[in-house]
């Protein structure tokens, strides 16, 4: 794109900041919250039930800060908190009857509106209008978020972001492997193999998979690999490694591979990408036969944040003892918890903080 393209791109784009900022003020007026609380409300319709840790990755939103703006609603009986069920570290958040009347009356305005906007298109324009949006907001996220380092994003930049998890790695893909080699080295796959024992010929799933950091470790050692990952960009690159690779889209809670199939199953540096881990544990040890192992290479509990915020993190590490039970709770054996001795490194986009985190093996064995 030339200047003047940019140039009358941003134009109409200010125009178009001032329309939904007006629209904003007066829709916000008419249920009498807050923008970011009017936000929050529709990320949790969206979501149903869903936990603060979640809800800040979607809305792009640092705990703290959706926090407060959960208290407000909770405040005048808009929102309620529970315990989670199966995770004492997480709290589940859901809309009370009043805040699905109030998120009713956000979504009949905003119908509305564009309803009638829409009206004065053309009907065949309607889809590009929205692809346009997609691919932008797209490239917007993907801008903020990869690599590069930026100046500091804005909260109001933040609050209009919402990037999933896997976009966030669909954008990384062709650049993982060399950002992968800053973060640890191939002593952690050597780890995690010496843990399980590895013998050729046995079939393993790389749970995560990635680009194939694990699943090249393997095949190396003589194994079959089934490589699972939610992101199809970064399987993409993978494929193109490994020739005849069994590559599989598939996401933490129900992996595409049938119940006791697998020798062994390794995760690296997934866990805390995922958002139910011990959910995602007992899923990993569904498709292990009656003798398989489970190993997992993970990162110890810390309080570097900007991981969250520039690598997409959900959990900040991992309580050894949290790791144990899970393993346990999912019905695995002679779990052990050890270190690694080696450190995940990396530094924040603006040099203001240098992460150098333990990384632990976890293993565990159905019986
Ligand atoms: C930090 S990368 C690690 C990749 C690879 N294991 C490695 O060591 O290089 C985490 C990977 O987990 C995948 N992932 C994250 N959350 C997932 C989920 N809920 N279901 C499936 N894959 C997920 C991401 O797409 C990404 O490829």
């Amino acid at each position: 794109m030339d200047n003047h393209e940019i140039s009358s791109f941003r134009k109409v784009l200010r125009r178009f900041e001032r329309l939904m900022s007006n629209l904003q003020k007066k829709n916000v007026c008419c249920s009498g919250i807050t923008l970011p609380q009017s936000h929050a409300i529709l990320e949790i319709e969206e979501l149903g039930e869903t936990t603060t840790v979640h809800l800040s990755k979607n809305m792009g939103l640092d705990k703290s800060t959706l926090s407060r703006t959960i208290d407000g609603l909770v405040t005048i009986g808009l929102v309620q908190r529970h315990p989670h069920p199966s995770d004492r570290r997480s709290v589940l958040i859901t809309l009370t009857d009043q805040g699905k009347k109030t998120c009713n009356e956000i979504n009949i305005a905003n119908d509305k509106y564009y309803s009638n906007v829409f009206q004065s298109i053309a009907n065949e324009k309607h889809g590009d209008i929205i692809r346009c949006f997609e691919i932008l907001v797209g490239a917007m996220t993907g801008q903020r978020s990869v690599v590069t380092c930026q100046s500091p994003v804005t909260t109001e930049a933040k609050d209009n972001e919402l990037m999933s998890s896997q976009s966030y790695f669909d954008n990384v893909a062709g650049q993982w492997d060399t950002m992968r080699k800053d973060f640890f080295s191939e002593s952690v796959r050597e780890k995690a193999f010496a843990t399980a024992n590895i013998r050729a010929d046995k079939l393993a799933a790389d749970i995560g998979a990635g680009t194939g950091f694990v699943t090249e470790g393997l095949i190396s050692n003589g194994l079959k690999v089934i490589a699972i990952d939610q992101s199809e960009a970064m399987l993409d690159v993978l494929r193109k490694k490994f020739d005849g690779i069994d590559c599989r889209a598939g996401r933490a809670e129900s992996l595409p591979v049938q119940d006791e199939t697998v020798d062994y199953v390794f995760a690296n540096m997934y866990l805390h990408h995922v958002e139910e881990p011990p959910a995602a544990i007992r899923e990993m040890a569904r498709i292990m036969k009656t003798g398989g192992k489970l190993v997992i290479t993970d990162l110890d509990e810390h309080d570097f944040a900007f991981l969250r915020e520039e690598h997409h993190d959900r959990w900040m590490g991992f309580k050894r003892d949290d790791v144990t039970s899970w393993f346990t709770d999912a019905g695995l054996k002679n779990v052990q918890v050890d270190c690694v001795g080696q450190d995940c490194c990396s530094d924040s986009c603006d040099g203001t903080a240098s992460a150098k985190i333990s990384i632990f093996v976890a293993s565990g064995t159905k019986l």
